[in-house]
């Protein structure tokens, strides 16, 4: 058997605690990491279809044209392990490339249990000869990693502008863990979104199917189900803009009503209009992103963009 699942899944103990304080918070506020259920995890994929939500499509060009490169960069021989796998879309279109040159052992790490053991175990199945350990977790904290791991160069792998949704400060510590997990042999292939005109950005963020809008609003779907509130969830309605003053998305539920919400022996009193702001997704230059990651420990060997510089990809290594 090639595949093994490691299930250290947060529980609902964990979502109840963050949606007091966040709802407790001025202002009010969610974690992004919550839209990762089962459902939310299928809205991302499908968010991933979006004419207009270009960061799939254009990472992907980026990896067609420049897949040689990157491979002769990972070399063989090492561990691939890739935080927030989701769909393992992106790992498949290097391992088909890497052909007989696969890594020693695939580590995928999601929040979601059901998305993750699927999504690894069919590519255990499609790929007999390499060992795979999925990794059911919450990457955004301290995390643990298997010790079937072997002693081989660490290569870690976040693509999708992931990093993205992190507070710069939080993307540093973020990158120091990866780094310490990694050690001093590691490299890190990671991709991130660039600045670009606002209108791209806000029509990436409000796709005309709302698709996003359903995301966001599963949200409130999940609290819901885990937490058995009521939570009217047609009472508000999805907001995304580019904040460019802060170089970021920002999505927010917004309340379309004065209302007050029933949590778990706790009032929250909504004015009409008042949100809940529940992601970011931080846009880098690229001189910005390699003084991000120099402060985290890594030092850029390699950057490959497209032709509208749209997206990067980068390949890191560790400091010494
Ligand atoms: C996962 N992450 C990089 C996405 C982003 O673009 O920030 C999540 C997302 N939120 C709305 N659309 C996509």
């Amino acid at each position: 058997m090639n595949f093994q699942l490691h299930n250290y899944q947060p529980d609902t103990e964990d979502l109840k605690t963050v949606v007091i304080k966040g709802l407790q918070h001025s202002p009010k506020q969610l974690h992004p990491k919550f839209f990762y259920d089962e459902i939310g995890s299928k809205l991302f994929d499908q968010i991933c279809q979006q004419p207009e939500y270009y960061i799939p499509t254009v990472e992907q060009e980026i990896f067609a044209q420049y897949a040689d490169e990157m491979i002769e960069c990972i070399s063989s021989n090492c561990v691939i392990i890739e935080p927030g796998a989701g769909s393992t879309k992106k790992i498949r279109f290097l391992l088909e490339r890497m052909q007989k040159n696969l890594p020693t052992m695939y580590v995928p790490m999601d929040i979601s249990a059901e998305h993750l053991q699927r999504s690894a175990q069919q590519l255990a199945n499609d790929y007999p000869e390499l060992s795979v350990h999925a990794v059911c977790v919450d990457h955004t904290k301290p995390f643990q990693l298997p010790d079937e791991i072997p002693a081989h160069r660490r290569v870690l792998f976040y693509p999708g502008s992931s990093l993205g949704n992190f507070k710069p400060h939080e993307a540093i510590d973020f990158l120091q863990e990866l780094r310490n997990q990694g050690g001093d042999d590691s490299a890190l292939l990671i991709g991130i979104d660039t600045k670009k005109d606002s209108d791209v950005l806000n029509h990436a963020y409000n796709d005309a199917a709302e698709v996003t809008a359903a995301f966001n609003l599963n949200l409130l779907t999940r609290i819901n189900s885990e937490l058995g509130t009521k939570i009217a969830v047609d009472r508000f309605a999805h907001h995304a803009f580019y904040n460019k003053a802060k170089s970021r998305i920002e999505m927010h539920l917004v309340s379309k009503q004065e209302q007050t919400l029933h949590i778990l022996q706790h009032e929250f009193h909504f004015d009409a209009g008042e949100t809940i702001h529940t992601e970011n997704s931080y846009k880098y230059s690229v001189n910005e992103f390699q003084t991000l990651v120099t402060k985290a420990g890594w030092v850029c060997d390699h950057v490959w963009l497209d032709d509208k510089h749209y997206f990067g990809v980068y390949f890191l290594r560790a400091a010494k």
